[in-house]
């Protein structure tokens, strides 16, 4: 017996209305991957990224994470920016957050336990570095908001500082990095405005 019929019917029909609209659709992807984005955010089952932005399959790279955290530790997703940069040539890295994260929020509560307590430190970390700004705001959904907030600006900041982000701008690479975040309860972007291009 297979496993979760209902994904595969799914996936046929998905491949099939592909080719019906272009027949060499999946040989072109096979041929060359050439995205012009790095897409990181959540794990969130919330925010498709592809979805999201209207992209087909060969538009996004796409690298997500509880949190869409960027950790020069993190070796997972420094592979990730490493290939879309020295490799594919992204132009774009958009930090994409979401308001309601479940990360964020837990780096506002009790401390959970390990691997996904050391995982959202940083997160913990910022929420004490901007607590006065978040107790001046209404307590809930508005502080959880605000943090989200400022960790895409975290991670953008994290970014920017990564050597091999540093080494692209020196050898005269276009490459911009931008921080967004996305409301659950519109479906709608929005540009936090802290785009870095060098
Ligand atoms: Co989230």
């Amino acid at each position: 017996m297979r496993f979760l019929p209902q994904l595969f019917a799914n996936n046929r029909s998905w491949a099939a209305s592909h080719v019906a609209q272009d027949p060499n659709f999946f040989g072109r992807l096979c041929a060359i991957q050439k995205p012009d984005y790095l897409w990181i955010g959540c794990a969130d089952s919330r925010v498709p990224a592809n979805e999201i932005v209207g992209l087909a399959p060969g538009s996004l790279f796409v690298h997500r994470n509880v949190g869409n955290l960027v950790r020069a530790d993190d070796p997972n997703c420094l592979a990730v920016v490493q290939y879309a940069v020295e490799q594919l040539k992204v132009s774009h890295i958009i930090v994409t957050g979401h308001y309601h994260c479940g990360g964020v929020q837990a780096a506002m509560g009790p401390p959970m336990t390990d691997p996904l307590e050391g995982w959202i430190t940083p997160v913990r970390h910022l929420h004490r570095e901007h607590e006065a700004q978040l107790a001046a705001l209404p307590e809930g959904e508005a502080r959880i908001d605000r943090l989200c907030e400022l960790n895409v600006l975290a991670q953008v900041r994290v970014l920017s500082e990564l050597p091999l982000v540093r080494e692209a701008w020196a050898r005269g690479q276009s490459l911009a990095i931008h921080g967004w975040i996305y409301d659950l309860r519109d479906g709608l972007l929005r540009d936090l405005e802290v785009t870095v291009d060098a």
